[in-house]
């Protein structure tokens, strides 16, 4: 027995481009029914950036969620860059007249979810053999299976693929039709948590000979810290007393105020520049990791999905609202331009502040250059300071 429902929107994945668009949807008086593989206690114990653009604070907003964010949220006027020990901020605030706040992906997430089951939003959790079918009509549906072995027919006007890097949205997107573009780091990052008061007020981002370290926090108590680590490694390659080690020599004199501690989460995570072209197939629309990845450096893998979210609820509102298909036909253009900009800043970034293997003593010095550029100069400290606060869309 197949069981048929309906909603305007199927939104496939509850990572939070799928969870902050349910709920931008629902604020125009839009249904939706979110199908997520894997469960609601694995999608809240993610553990990832937790820099947030203003633009995603206007998300969070308009959705109606920022109020745990704004009570709880460290602000931030700037923000360091350390090249083999020495040290400069760029006052990001005094420079655009924003800050960037300091608050958990993880609490993201879990502020979206209350807010669905608040309001009585089903949720399916733990579903499997998501498929996309119709894509090219006006009625795509999505089948799946629930955890109870339940088979359902999902029907929409529009489906969202906000199902990450490795969903099946963009899969169903026949090859010919997608332009991919993809750089991979020879590197990883290497993370821990730990339950100490952060080394400094601001975020750190070090270029070392020895490899790039990250000094970020969760709140005045909890640090998050990263060291980069060699491709291949896994955790198990780095004992506590080696992270410590590395990340304290990484970051020159400040290393020796860095309160240590055993760690209460440990990952590693390789690095990727990923697009996928374009964001839309017939009535499928992407947003968030299915469509893109960026590498860590610049923390804008959430803030990048928020603003392909909320400019696809937009056009879909406008869309509904109007029964014009003009909204929905510029949506991939538009976010793509955007997407671009911001895969060049954490390339960019990323660049600069990590030891490449195959670099030669040229490429180190063209680093050093860049560094002490950006130190002397205002339009080279503009130029990361609106980046990292958040570029316009
Ligand atoms: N069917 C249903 N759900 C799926 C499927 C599928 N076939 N494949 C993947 N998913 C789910 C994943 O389990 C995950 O919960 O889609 C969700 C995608 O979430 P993210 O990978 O977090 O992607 P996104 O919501 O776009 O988030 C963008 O947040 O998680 C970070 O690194 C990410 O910073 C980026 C930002
Ligand atoms: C984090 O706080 O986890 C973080 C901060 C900045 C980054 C990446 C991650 O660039």
């Amino acid at each position: 027995m197949v069981k048929s429902i309906d909603a305007t929107v199927a939104i496939i994945g509850a990572g939070p481009s799928g969870l902050l668009l349910s709920q931008l949807l629902h604020q125009s008086g839009i249904s939706s029914v979110i199908v997520e593989r894997t469960s609601k206690k694995r999608v809240l114990e993610r553990i990832r950036a937790g820099i947030l653009e203003r633009g995603t604070v206007e998300g969070m907003e308009e959705a109606g969620c920022a109020e745990r964010l704004h009570a709880e949220c460290i602000p931030h006027d700037g923000v360091i860059l350390s090249f083999d020990g020495e040290q400069f901020e760029i006052p990001v605030k005094a420079i655009t007249g924003h800050q960037v706040i300091v608050y958990g992906q993880t609490e993201i997430t879990k502020d979206l979810i209350d807010a669905c089951e608040a309001r009585g939003q089903r949720i399916y959790w733990d579903c499997a053999d998501a498929e996309l079918a119709g894509l090219d009509s006006n009625a795509p549906q999505v089948g799946f299976t629930t955890p109870d072995g339940e088979t359902i027919s999902l029907s929409a006007d529009i489906i969202a693929g906000c199902d990450g890097f490795h969903g099946i949205s963009r899969q169903s997107i026949p090859a010919a039709r997608l332009r991919e573009f993809e750089r991979t780091y020879p590197f990883g990052w290497l993370g821990i948590l730990v339950d100490q008061p952060p080394v400094a007020h601001n975020v750190i981002y070090a270029n070392h000979q020895d490899g790039f370290a990250l000094a970020s926090m969760r709140s005045e108590t909890r640090s998050r810290y990263y060291v980069q680590s060699a491709p291949g490694e896994s955790v198990d390659d780095w004992s506590t007393e080696r992270f410590w080690e590395a990340f304290t020599h990484r970051l020159g004199d400040l290393g020796k105020q860095v309160k240590t501690g055993e760690p209460i989460e440990k990952s590693i995570a390789p690095l990727r520049s990923y697009v996928s072209e374009p964001m839309r197939h017939g009535r499928l629309f992407m947003a968030g990791d299915s469509a893109h990845i960026v590498p860590p450096t610049g923390a804008k893998g959430l803030n990048l999905a928020f603003a392909d979210v909320r400019r696809l609820s937009r056009a879909i509102a406008q869309w509904h609202a109007s029964g014009s298909e003009e909204p929905l036909e510029g949506y991939s253009i538009e976010a793509l331009a955007r997407v671009w900009k911001v895969e060049r800043f954490s390339w960019y970034l990323t660049s600069m502040m990590h030891q490449f293997p195959e670099h030669s003593g040229f490429e180190k010095n063209m680093q050093r250059a860049e560094f002490d550029y950006i130190r002397a100069s205002e339009a080279g400290q503009t130029m990361i300071a609106e980046n990292y606060v958040g570029l316009p869309f």
